[in-house]
């Protein structure tokens, strides 16, 4: 059996909702921030001494590469200025700050994404790693969680609560874009337009479906040493509601996508804030 998502996915929407709107939450006890910097996106997630969200901030990324920050002086001014945004609108300045690696990343890198975070003014109470906070949102302690972002898709397989493999591959949404732009000879932005918007996706999904058979494949190649009864997609790149039928297709094991799949890695990461 599958964990049941109800109370995660009303969660996930709580916290988009707050973003979308700019809005806040009232909240108890000390808050506390996660920050996740992506390839995409960079996102700010506040939560409360219940795991609640309490606010949210987002700003498409160019400072990172595959987990890596690429523009330190960039990430820097963006974290900032979305902790600024946010201490505006919550009346209250935000001190501890958790931040997440990607799965395989080397020890001068998390020092880099750490720095950033206490460079923007938190104090760093945890660096968690990507799938950990994302099964801290899902509640699950077993099965494989696959994040597809922008420029990696990260496997790692959980058992009793703890995470026994992480793999990190070069594909991703931007892989998908690339597809779509050279398939239909458009630029790389009126591809990404086109391919995130969902009015389009019956069109643009046959087309990046390949791409998704791939991912799946590589996910086969290590559920073979790691066998799982359920696969766990988040991250942007499985917004498209064929996504987890094409998956379950290719690896014949129940695939399960959160509400909100973007934001779950960045919720999560609040939540392993510690004080
Ligand atoms: N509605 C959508 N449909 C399809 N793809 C989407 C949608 N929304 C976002 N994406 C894609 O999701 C990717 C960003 O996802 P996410 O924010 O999880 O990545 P990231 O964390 O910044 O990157 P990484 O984890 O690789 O460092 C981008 O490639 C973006 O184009
Ligand atoms: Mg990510």
């Amino acid at each position: 059996m599958g964990q049941d998502l109800t109370i995660c996915n009303e969660t996930l929407l709580e916290f988009e909702r707050l973003i979308e709107s700019g809005g806040c939450n009232p909240w108890e006890g000390q808050l506390r921030t996660g920050v996740d910097l992506g390839t995409a996106n960079i996102v700010l997630a506040v939560v409360d001494e219940h795991d609640r969200p309490v606010a949210g901030a987002t700003y498409p990324s160019t400072v990172v590469r595959d987990g890596i920050v690429v523009d330190y002086i960039g990430a820097l001014n963006a974290v900032t200025k979305l902790k600024d945004e946010l201490e505006a609108r919550l009346g209250t300045t935000l001190e501890a700050g958790a931040c997440a690696i990607p799965p395989g990343i080397i020890e001068g890198n998390v020092r880099v994404i750490g720095n950033v975070v206490e460079g923007a003014g938190f104090r760093l109470t945890n660096v968690v790693d990507e799938p950990t906070a994302a099964a801290s949102v899902l509640g699950i302690t077993d099965g494989a969680v696959v994040d597809v972002g922008g420029g990696t898709t990260g496997i790692s397989i959980l058992k009793d609560g703890k995470v026994i493999f992480t793999g990190d591959e070069p594909t991703g949404g931007t892989h998908m874009t690339l597809v779509l732009a050279g398939f239909h000879g458009w630029s790389i932005q009126e591809a990404e337009l086109a391919k995130r918007d969902p009015a389009q996706e019956s069109r643009v999904f046959p087309v990046v479906k390949p791409v998704v058979e791939k991912m799946a494949s590589i996910v086969g190649r290590y559920l073979k040493d790691y066998p799982v009864d359920q696969i766990y997609v988040v991250g942007g790149a499985c917004c498209f509601t064929q996504f987890e039928q094409t998956f379950e297709k290719c690896l014949g094991v129940p695939v399960i996508k959160p509400a909100a799949p973007l934001l779950v890695t960045p919720l999560g990461i609040a939540v392993n804030c510690t004080q």
